[in-house]
């Protein structure tokens, strides 16, 4: 009832605003401010070890897995070691090529999730060591790690994941960081100021909720479309590719995420007067090459929701309606980002009148292949 729903008409809804308490708990114990350092005593592999892996492999299914492609790009960037990321329903049919030198990381919520007990059973047959990003304590997938990483969002009952997702963007951020400090590829200033921006993070997330009015708003306009676009380059597309899930699940609205980039290579056509384009552009270094994209919906009469950073004051130029975010560390941008696309997928949905928290032909955990 309402009660355990905490006074919100749905457990998404809640879910959405336990974000920034999620957060703060998925990072406690785990920042030494002092020493600008991430401290992860459950992984144990030493410097030695870490500098000798060839390799680290994300798999994951949904939304574990749109947070593992950001977790992809940021361990690629702070710790230079290659990531190979892959959707575990598929993982096997390729016969991926690693070994002992390859760290595993299987990202689930629920940790029981078959698709992805299937790609980690299939990793530890080949040597890989494996780490579990999970948010159940004592799931299969924690059990059958070498060691857990555990994000503390607190009991998601939502089938959309929401705390899930961006709790598993900080471990995921934190483990970049932390594989950087061990192979001792990070540059210590820039581990320094993520540190910080960590320990920002989650009030920063509170000010984005208090967005929510106007983003309702726009998930109302959204809520009479059929089809949705989704853009971003980079962190961006990551981000994009969470966003379009959300709105699908919940609001069965068609939605696409598309490398902003990309669109001219497939897309465009499907453009036309009033489509609506999410334009995420919050990567200082690409907002130019996003709004040339973002031009290119417009000539095609899309309408265009932005997202920036504070401060950006081209963007908006490009859009119909814009949703500032705070400004924080880039890397830390998608946990912001986030947020407002979780709204639009609500207020999408419950303008459409949809069962939000049992959207049809969804369950909450996959115990099937
Ligand atoms: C199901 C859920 C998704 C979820 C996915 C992976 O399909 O509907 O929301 O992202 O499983 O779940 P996991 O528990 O492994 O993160």
């Amino acid at each position: 009832g309402q009660a355990e729903r905490g006074g919100y008409a749905h457990f998404m809804l809640k879910e959405i605003h336990e974000q920034p308490r999620a957060m703060r708990d998925t990072l406690s114990g785990r920042l030494d401010p002092a020493g600008g350092r991430v401290l992860l005593h459950e992984v144990g592999l030493t410097p030695d070890e870490v500098k000798a892996l060839s390799k680290v492999a994300i798999v994951a299914c949904g939304t574990a897995a749109n947070a593992g492609l950001v977790g992809k790009y940021l361990i690629e960037r702070l710790a230079q070691i290659p990531v190979e990321w892959d959707l575990a329903s598929e993982y096997r049919y390729r016969e991926p090529m690693i070994d002992e030198r390859t760290l595993f990381v299987a990202v689930s919520q629920s940790g029981e999730t078959a698709d992805t007990l299937a790609a980690m059973r299939e990793a530890r047959s080949r040597g890989a060591r494996i780490l579990a990003v999970t948010n159940v304590v004592g799931s299969t997938v924690a059990r059958e790690a070498d060691w857990v990483l555990y994000t503390w969002a607190g009991p998601e009952i939502a089938v959309a994941s929401t705390k899930a997702y961006t709790t598993q963007l900080v471990a995921l951020t934190l483990l970049a960081i932390w594989l950087g400090q061990h192979n001792g590829r990070i540059d210590p200033a820039e581990a320094r100021a993520l540190v910080d921006a960590l320990r920002r993070l989650p009030d920063q997330a509170d000010r984005v909720l208090a967005l929510e009015e106007a983003v309702k708003a726009a998930g109302e306009e959204l809520a009479r479309h059929n089809d949705a676009f989704f853009i971003g380059r980079n962190l961006d597309y990551a981000v994009a590719m969470e966003g379009q899930l959300k709105l699908k699940e919940i609001s069965y609205i068609h939605a696409e995420a598309y490398a902003a980039g990309e669109l001219k290579h497939g897309t465009l056509a499907l453009i036309t007067d009033g489509v609506p384009v999410v334009a995420l552009n919050t990567q200082p270094d690409l907002v130019e090459k996003t709004i040339s994209n973002i031009q290119e919906t417009r000539a095609r009469g899309a309408f265009v929701l932005g997202l920036a950073q504070e401060g950006d004051e081209e963007t908006p130029r490009y859009c119909d309606r814009i949703f500032y975010l705070p400004r924080t560390h880039r890397y830390l941008m998608p946990a912001l980002a986030v947020l407002p696309l979780q709204l639009l997928a609500y207020y999408a949905a419950t303008a459409r009148g949809t069962d939000v928290d049992k959207p049809r032909n969804l369950a909450k955990s996959v115990t099937v292949e």
